[in-house]
């Protein structure tokens, strides 16, 4: 089913919603991500942004609502949805047992891409990710950050429209960081998609243009990153988003056994 408005977004969502045990996740939100944004997903701990990102990619069931990528509704046109989409989940979800080459390759041919064309991006990924000299090593043996580094080059091998990043700079170096963030750009340039979590504000004001926050499942605040603040006293992310999660003003916590 397509949505039937005017420009075709990127990422729509209405009333999108999931409960754990009858409890709100997410609560009915609506989100509308136009194309070749970078959006930044902000939220506490806890506030449902990566149950909404599993929602929109395919990874976890929706409760109610509807959610669309570039019109094609992700529940039923959902092989469509996912052609155009790249993820690097939170729980990566690689395999333990295959080398980086060999994970790429399994992925690429789940796009259905020629096994030349495969070679050639990985040979390009591995390079940009600075994951050349591990190339024999099993995933099971690589760091934290290298992982992360391998689920972000398999999310693009099959060259996405829409990509989803949950959290990808947790754990990342400071030159691979420079080097996504450079990467990322230049993809947003050519009109890919970007939707990113990240709790770095520092990272979501130099790369995003439009950022939604969510605190406890619910969409508090959503628009281009620079009337995010509106007229208030602030044009600090970090300012306005404890505000928007009405944590600006508490006072310093403490343990009663500290002094
Ligand atoms: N599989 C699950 N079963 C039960 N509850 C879940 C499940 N996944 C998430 N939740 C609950 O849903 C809420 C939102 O979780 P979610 O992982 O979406 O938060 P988040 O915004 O990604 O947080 P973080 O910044 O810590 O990654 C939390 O209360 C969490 O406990
Ligand atoms: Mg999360």
């Amino acid at each position: 089913m397509m949505f039937s408005s005017a420009t075709v977004q990127a990422i729509e969502t209405r009333g999108l919603a999931r409960a754990f045990d009858g409890v709100l996740a997410v609560d009915h939100i609506d989100l509308q991500v136009p194309q070749g944004c970078f959006f930044g997903f902000l939220g506490p701990n806890g506030a449902g942004k990566s149950t909404t990102i599993k929602m929109l990619t395919g990874l976890l069931r929706i409760t109610e609502g509807q959610a669309s990528i570039l019109g094609h509704d992700v529940e039923t046109d959902p092989l469509a949805a996912k052609r155009l989409i790249g993820v690097v989940p939170e729980d990566l979800a690689l395999f333990d047992g295959l080398t980086a080459p060999e994970y790429l390759a399994f992925v690429g041919r789940m796009h259905g891409l020629e096994r030349k064309v495969i070679a050639a991006r990985s040979t390009e990924l591995l390079e940009l990710m600075d994951l050349v000299p591990a190339g024999k090593k099993l995933v099971a043996d690589f760091s934290h950050g290298m992982k992360k580094k391998l689920a972000l080059a398999a999310a693009l091998i099959h060259g996405p429209q829409v990509l989803f990043l949950d959290e990808p700079f947790e754990g990342i170096d400071a030159v691979a960081s420079r080097h996504i963030r450079g990467l990322l750009g230049h993809l947003t340039a050519k009109g890919v998609t970007i939707f990113l979590t990240s709790h770095i504000l520092e990272i979501v004001e130099k790369l995003c243009t439009d950022v939604a926050v969510i605190n406890h499942g619910r969409l508090v605040a959503q628009g281009p990153l620079a009337e995010l603040g509106g007229d208030g006293p602030t044009d600090n992310l970090e300012d306005i988003f404890l505000n928007l999660v009405d944590a600006g003003d508490k006072a310093p916590r403490t343990l009663s056994w500290l002094q």
